[in-house]
């Protein structure tokens, strides 16, 4: 598959732009488990390094990394190129790699947002964070969720439930699934528990020989589905001793309306308005209920506006 970097501006997908920022105001609650000055960025910051100027700004990261899978040179030339401040450094290769290769000393947060279905990299990068990580790090994943499409070795597509084993293996797929639980919006839902399973199975693992206090423990805050193009999921939380469990209290993250701890989740669904309507509502916010029949705005626009005007990007054609 050619990288999406080469076929995707994303700058410019307006619900991914609103998941950033809520990514940015979940993580800024992390502050209880330590200064998120402190604090370590690991991600995809692709060619555009969106995710890191956005973070930069707002939570003050200055350690970050950007994992790209390239080793071609001219290409890691262009990467380099576009790195937005010193306190990025690349580093290249597959993550899987990548994750196995760095010091983890530091609290980090992760967001590893794949191009790609959930598919075994996906789930032993996981493996690796909540081994290796640091407790009070988090780490968010994002795959696309369309069903999963394989084809035989002679070319004929695969049925979903086997294109599903033959990307995750047998083992975590839930065993009451069924062909329709891998259509529509269903396939995020399949995903995250299996993502969910993942993660509890290798704390098991991981938690066998600790003390009770020093033992992992992994708590959900994101469980986002949005459309661009495709459907996404992403989802993530926090990791942290039982010790600390009263740091984790103290961040509130349930304040947050758009927080989900479990396996409902919440739809990023920006609606279509020009600046001229985003405007109108702006200078009427809060709204009263009159003012839904003075907008010339459909009122389900307005109420999906009204879910994500914090967040909502303005896109002009610029050169800055
Ligand atoms: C979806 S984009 C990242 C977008 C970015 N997070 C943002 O907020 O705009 C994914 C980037 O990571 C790279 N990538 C995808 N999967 C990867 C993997 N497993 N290891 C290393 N790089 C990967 C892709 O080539 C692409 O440049």
């Amino acid at each position: 598959m050619a990288a999406s970097y080469r076929k995707i501006d994303y700058r410019v997908r307006p619900a991914k732009s609103v998941e950033r920022k809520m990514l940015a105001e979940i993580l800024r609650k992390l502050g209880e488990f330590g200064r998120l000055e402190d604090y370590r960025y690991i991600g995809f910051g692709s060619l555009y390094f969106s995710d890191f100027k956005l973070f930069h700004r707002l939570l003050g990261f200055d350690s970050m990394i950007s994992i790209e899978n390239t080793n071609e040179p001219s290409t890691r030339q262009r990467f380099d190129f576009n790195i937005p401040y010193r306190h990025v450094k690349m580093q290249y290769g597959l993550s899987t790699h990548v994750l196995a290769r760095l010091d983890w000393h530091q609290r980090t947060v992760l967001w590893l947002d794949y191009d790609g279905n959930l598919d075994q990299t996906v789930l032993t990068d996981i493996e690796t964070v909540c081994i290796k990580a640091k407790p009070g790090s988090a780490i968010f994943v994002s795959v696309n969720a369309n069903p999963p499409v394989e084809h035989d070795e002679e070319g004929k597509q695969l049925p979903v439930m086997d294109a599903l084993k033959s990307r995750v293996g047998d083992e975590l797929i839930p065993l009451d699934t069924k062909p329709n639980d891998l259509s529509g919006w269903n396939t995020a839902r399949v995903y995250r528990t299996i993502i969910q399973t993942k993660i509890e199975e290798t704390l098991r693992k991981f938690n066998g020989v600790r003390p009770a206090g020093s033992r992992l423990v992994y708590r959900q805050l994101a469980n986002f589905h949005y459309e661009d193009g495709a459907r996404m999921l992403t989802v993530g939380g926090v990791l942290f001793e039982a010790d600390q469990e009263h740091h984790f209290s103290r961040c509130d993250f349930q304040k947050l309306p758009f927080v989900a701890q479990g396996a409902d989740s919440y739809l990023i669904d920006p609606p279509f308005l020009t600046f001229k309507e985003v405007r109108a509502i702006d200078a009427s916010i809060p709204l009263a209920e009159a003012d839904y029949g003075n907008l010339s705005i459909p009122r389900a626009d307005v109420e999906k506006y009204m879910k994500v005007y914090r967040y909502f990007p303005n896109f002009i054609e610029s050169e800055v």
